[in-house]
């Protein structure tokens, strides 16, 4: 079945904040990075605009400009009340209010609203879903993926994850993800062990590090995954 726009909450973050997530450095960026589950984060628009060469795969992008547009519309309200609701589950110095983190990740989104018709004619961003990419083995130097693995394993299998971490490490020979949480509950997602227990049985190695960045309280740290 295909993906369904209304099953999406569209939020996307800027590039400030992924340095800050993956703890990039200055050569790190100067990478050829792969971004899995992008979506609206204006990450790659930001980064093209400075030189640097970002592919971003989501399945939200077989949508329109104005059909994401839209659905950004829809879900603001309710993100906004749920972050409101909850409050004491985050941290606020980045943002100093739900209302300023609201407006921050709306204006990431519109940048890379901007972006996307010019985007997707370069094939800087491109239609795919994990855990099956169409790039060949180590075409990209460094894969990323924000706010989605880990977080959603209510909603996607202990299976899911590890085919879709392999298969970024087929096209990359290192891999981040950020957060390690299980979305909204401040718990360590319980698939991070048996998914780092595994793949360091296949030889990568594995490590969680400490980064620069925590706005859900506890969500400080990313796994890091290397080929060798
Ligand atoms: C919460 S957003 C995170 C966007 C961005 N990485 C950020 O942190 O700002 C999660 C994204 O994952 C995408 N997604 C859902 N299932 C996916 C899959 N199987 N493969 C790749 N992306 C997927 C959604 O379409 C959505 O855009």
């Amino acid at each position: 079945m295909g993906l369904r726009l209304e099953q999406i909450v569209p939020w996307g973050r800027s590039r400030s904040e992924y340095i800050q997530m993956f703890d990039l450095t200055e050569a790190d960026l100067q990478d050829k990075i792969l971004d899995c589950g992008s979506g609206p984060a204006s990450f790659n628009a930001e980064m093209t605009a400075l030189g640097y060469s970002v592919t971003s795969c989501d399945p939200i992008y077989q949508f329109s400009a104005e059909q994401i547009q839209q659905r950004i519309d829809e879900t603001y309200e309710t993100i906004l009340g749920k972050v409101q609701a909850t409050r004491e589950k985050f941290i606020w110095t980045t943002f100093r209010s739900p209302q300023e983190m609201v407006q921050t990740r709306m204006t990431s989104m519109r940048h890379f609203l901007a972006d996307f018709p010019l985007g997707l004619q370069q094939e800087r961003y491109q239609t795919h879903e994990l855990p099956n990419l169409p790039f060949e083995n180590n075409q990209f130097n460094l894969a990323l993926c924000s706010h989605l693995l880990f977080l959603y394993s209510d909603q996607l299998n202990l299976e899911f994850h590890l085919a879709s971490i392999l298969e970024m490490c087929r096209v990359s020979p290192e891999v981040r993800v950020f957060p390690l949480l299980l979305n909204m509950t401040g718990e360590t997602s319980p698939f991070l062990e048996p998914v780092m227990q595994a793949l360091k049985e296949q030889g990568y190695t594995v490590n969680l590090r400490q980064v620069p960045y925590e706005f859900q309280r506890g969500g400080n740290q990313m796994l890091q995954i290397k080929t060798s």
